[in-house]
């Protein structure tokens, strides 16, 4: 998804190629999230224009047209203040190329600049509005009428600061947005926004910050207008005169769609609210609301970030992706830490605690999430059942808001999301959430929308993920269901043996991981067999078909090829049809309650010729003999199998991926973070 990143420094000298080295390695972290082409802007030498570079692809060739582009002029001069900002752009209006990246001007002297995370829905009217006014458009996205319609406030409202300029663009825009917003006619000064996706402030300073809150002014409650009603026709906001700064002479502040582009400057930061508008000028730092409604908080804090700029590099690994695979025995750990407590067979989650007696009364739980997120709650819906004996239903959020689903005071919603910005996800989490359900967020990133917005949760603790195609998220939002189910029947005596013997695989869990990792080599070589391929069936059933979904998920996003889960009992329902000789097949197939039915299945399919790589439990001899080839996994709790399963899908994508040279980390047409519906 697009990124954001911004860089202003005040009375900390920094040439411009300083400033530009930063806005391309904060670029270089965001490129995770997924993205098409790249484009900054900073200030001409002469501080007179903004120069603007822009690029289709990798950051790696913006950064070579940059080194281009400057190389005859003067960017070695020490600059007292400067405002870089630079974005990583994933298409949603118009087709990826130069014309259509980021940063958007509003004028051919580039008056005003703009970079943007989202959809404005109602850019059209907005256009239509601007192009009545005499503006011409140079590009098909709708940031563009973003930056054209700052200028025409700006034009027809002279004495406007810059920061008012922006919020009352702001109120005429529909939609999702994260913005940064430079201009040449306010030097010195930059204003950031976000409506329902994300964005941060760090803050780095030479000394510790005085303050741990930035207070919020609030301005006169401004009923937005729109376009259609004629702009602008717009009351002045009241808070134009206060302006209550961050008190730092020496600062530098960095606007960012997430922590990982700031970690490495700073590590205090501001999560930005829903229609916050952040603007330095001076060298201070203002955050302003337009409304105040009741429970809005005086003050913005600054939060400490715990994450370590280690933990985002690559290490000794080829590819982000490959390390988080081969993080999951550390990540999975991390899950439990200070949770479970092996010696007394107990779970304390304390994000949920206090929560527990309400959510026993639930009329039942919904489980709701996208792709992976999606797959973890398949994986344990089962347990869930058995532990808490309460309905559990599990829902795409995507279809669970096409379909309007009937929710109910007493219902207990799970938004499960390794990003917590899933827009998707967000909204259903809002639908239940309006409709009076309890809402518990199960996700990877502290001070993330979802987090914030949930009334209790779990954090899962999986550490950073990078790689877009999700892994250890995975593995880690498993065990945090697993948990849940855990405490929710720790006063079952019925359920107690049961319960024992879940905790005693989840303590052995880790090494069982680290066993089924050392299958690498021979997975690569099963990889050698079928990335020439064009389709892979992956089959099972009971605790594995999320196995099965996950695998083709993978499959699919990694490599390009055709791949598709099914329930093995479905097979003869349709999918067997798919089934001959030559068409690859991988079967799990352990011993567990459903052993007998899937060795049906097994022979449906070698009786049609089929021959399946089974993935099989340590020394099942009879099982194997069906196989053309085989992966076989330490035993454990049934309920568990899904975590050891997966790892060699996830490692079998990953050398089909490499096999096939594609873009392991970032695979195309795909974002780390789906922040557009
Ligand atoms: C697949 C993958 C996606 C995400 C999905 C939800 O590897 O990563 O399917 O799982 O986009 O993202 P989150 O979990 O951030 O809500």
């Amino acid at each position: 998804m697009c990124g954001i990143f911004a860089y202003l420094n005040y009375l900390t000298p920094k040439s411009r190629q300083e400033v530009l080295d930063l806005l391309v390695t904060g670029l270089k972290r965001l490129e995770y999230r997924g993205y098409d082409s790249t484009g900054v802007a900073i200030d001409s030498p002469d501080n007179k224009s903004i120069v603007m570079v822009k690029r289709t692809g990798k950051v790696k060739v913006l950064e070579d047209a940059i080194q281009e582009h400057f190389s005859g002029g003067d960017y070695s001069e020490p600059v007292l203040t400067h405002i870089g900002i630079a974005h990583t752009r994933w298409a949603t209006h118009g087709v990826p190329c130069e014309r259509n990246s980021h940063p958007h001007r509003s004028d051919e002297e580039n008056g005003f600049v703009v970079v943007h995370n989202g959809i404005i829905t109602n850019y059209n009217d907005v256009k239509t509005f601007l192009a009545k006014r005499g503006y011409e458009f140079e590009s098909d996205t709708d940031t563009e009428v973003f930056a054209k319609l700052v200028h025409h406030l700006w034009k027809t409202h002279p004495t406007y600061s810059f920061r008012e300029l922006v919020e009352q663009a702001i109120l005429q825009v529909e939609g999702a947005f994260a913005i940064a917003v430079k201009s040449k006619h306010f030097p010195g000064e930059c204003v950031a926004s976000r409506r329902s996706s994300p964005l941060l402030v760090g803050i780095k300073t030479k000394t510790r910050l005085a303050t741990d809150h930035i207070p919020i002014l609030y301005g006169k409650d401004i009923r937005p207008h729109g376009p259609s009603r004629e702009l602008p026709v717009l009351p002045r906001s009241e808070s134009t005169s206060e302006f209550m700064p961050l008190e730092e002479k020496e600062v530098e502040y960095f606007f960012a769609s997430d922590a990982s582009a700031v970690i490495e400057h700073t590590n205090r930061v501001i999560y930005l609210e829903d229609d916050d508008v952040a603007a330095v000028r001076n060298g201070t730092l203002s955050i302003h609301r337009l409304k105040k409604s009741l429970d809005d908080p005086h003050a913005r804090e600054i939060t400490t970030l715990k994450m370590e700029i280690q933990q985002i590099m690559k290490g000794n690994y080829d590819y982000f992706m490959q390390k988080e695979i081969f993080e999951q025995p550390d990540s999975v750990v991390n899950t439990m830490r200070g949770r479970v407590r092996f010696d007394e067979n107990s779970i304390v989650l304390g994000g949920i605690k206090d929560y527990i007696p309400e959510i026993k009364r639930c009329r039942r739980l919904m489980l709701i999430g996208c792709g992976t997120s999606y797959h973890s709650a398949v994986a344990t819906r089962q347990l869930l059942e058995e532990l808490t004996e309460l309905p559990v239903i599990v829902e795409l959020a995507s279809d669970f808001l096409d379909r309007n689903t009937p929710i109910f005071r007493d219902d207990v919603c799970f938004f499960i999301s390794q990003s917590g910005e899933t827009a998707d996800t967000l909204m259903a989490l809002r639908y239940c959430k309006q409709r009076g359900a309890l809402i518990m967020g199960i996700t990877n990133t502290v001070g993330s929308s979802i987090c914030r917005e949930s009334h209790c949760g779990v954090h899962i603790n999986a550490g950073p993920e990078i790689g877009v195609a999700s892994t250890k998220a995975y593995t880690s939002q498993f065990i945090s269901l697993v948990m849940f189910a855990l405490v929710m029947s720790e006063d079952r005596l019925s359920l107690q043996q049961r319960r024992l013997e879940i905790l005693q695989a989840l303590s052995t869990l880790a090494d069982q991981i680290r066993a089924v990792l050392k299958l690498d080599s021979k997975v690569q070589e099963l990889a050698k067999d079928l990335y020439q391929h064009k389709s892979l069936l992956i089959m099972g059933r009971g605790y594995n078909f999320a196995t099965c979904l996950e695998g083709a998920l993978k499959v699919k996003e990694l490599t390009y090829m055709h791949s598709e889960g099914i329930m093995a009992g479905e097979l003869k329902h349709g999918p067997l049809a798919l089934v001959d000789d030559s068409m690859p097949v991988l079967m799990i197939v352990l011993r567990d309650p459903v052993y007998v039915k899937c060795m049906n299945a097994l022979q449906q399919v070698t009786s049609r010729k089929g021959c399946p790589i089974i993935i099989c439990e340590e020394g099942d001899e009879e099982t194997k003999a069906f196989s053309s080839r085989h992966l076989e996994i330490p035993r454990t709790v049934d309920c568990l199998q899904g975590i050891l399963t997966v790892i060699p899908m996830q490692l079998l994508s990953y050398h089909i991926a490499v096999l096939r040279g594609c873009d392991v980390d970032c695979p195309r047409n795909l974002a780390k973070s789906v922040t557009v519906e």
